[in-house]
């Protein structure tokens, strides 16, 4: 079964309004040629995540383009005494298609729980976003030999109450947070390994469907454009959700360029 690869910047708190729309139009020009493909014979799908005030400016840019928008938080109620917290129809009315969820920066400095990771999932699915739900293990539980047990608890919480329907527009991304902006990559083995746990454990959850082969698992950790093959060639990586690297245009660029 052919998966259709992702490659999604996460921008995190990084560039402006003027910061991001100049990285879209550099990306947009990059891929003149295709500019309004997505489909898996032409290319990965291509997410850019920024911050949620330059989404307006960011969508505008990449409208009539292959680059499709993402956010990198999500909150659970409609709306509400939630301060610094955002709605799914914030999102989608600012021209979000995607969001990150589950990420190790919210799961690390802000509190979030793989309770709360479940709730901004199921608040993307229902307000028709497709969500990247981030796991990974940290270097402890690696050293300890822990890392499936962590990954499978994270993804279990994760996909509590979604049905096999709803995981079509469901990404995983596996980060080990070891990996995250400290240059040191996952091996493609170790990676790889990962990845297809992750594959096994949907074929556990969702017995009789072809979830398993279907859902996209992303890695994500330090990748850049001179590991990225090596990863992009395992049979379960089938994209990446990429920190730095996706600052640079040319370095992104290089990336959709490695998983075509
Ligand atoms: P990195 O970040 O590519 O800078 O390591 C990845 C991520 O946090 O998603």
């Amino acid at each position: 079964m052919s998966r259709c690869k992702v490659i999604a910047g996460n921008w995190k708190m990084n560039l402006d309004a003027a910061q991001g729309v100049e990285l879209v139009e550099k990306l947009k020009s990059e891929f003149s040629g295709c500019a309004s493909c997505c489909s898996c014979d032409r290319g990965p799908e291509v997410v850019v995540c920024p911050p949620f005030t330059t989404l307006p400016a960011v969508v505008a840019a990449a409208k009539g383009s292959r680059l499709k928008v993402g956010a990198q938080n999500i909150h659970w109620a409609e709306k509400g005494a939630f301060t610094g917290e955002i709605s799914g129809a914030m999102l989608t009315t600012a021209g979000a298609t995607h969001v990150i969820v589950g990420h190790s920066e919210r799961r690390q400095y802000f509190g979030e729980t793989d309770e709360t990771v479940n709730k901004r999932l199921q608040a993307g699915l229902a307000n028709g976003l497709t969500v990247i739900v981030c796991v990974g293990e940290q270097l402890l539980e690696r050293v300890d030999g822990t890392t499936k047990a962590v990954v499978e608890r994270q993804v279990r919480a994760a996909l509590a109450g979604v049905d096999a329907a709803a995981m079509s527009k469901v990404i995983i991304a596996y980060e080990p947070v070891w990996a995250i902006g400290t240059g040191k990559v996952a091996t493609t083995v170790e990676a790889q390994e990962v990845h297809a746990f992750i594959r096994a454990l949907l074929k556990q959850i969702f017995v009789g469907s072809n979830v398993a082969e279907t859902t996209r698992i992303l890695y994500g950790g330090s990748m850049n454009p001179d590991n990225a093959a090596g990863l992009l060639a395992q049979k379960d990586i089938d994209g990446g959700l990429i920190g730095g690297a996706s600052l640079k245009a040319d370095q992104f660029a290089a990336l959709i360029r490695a998983a075509h």
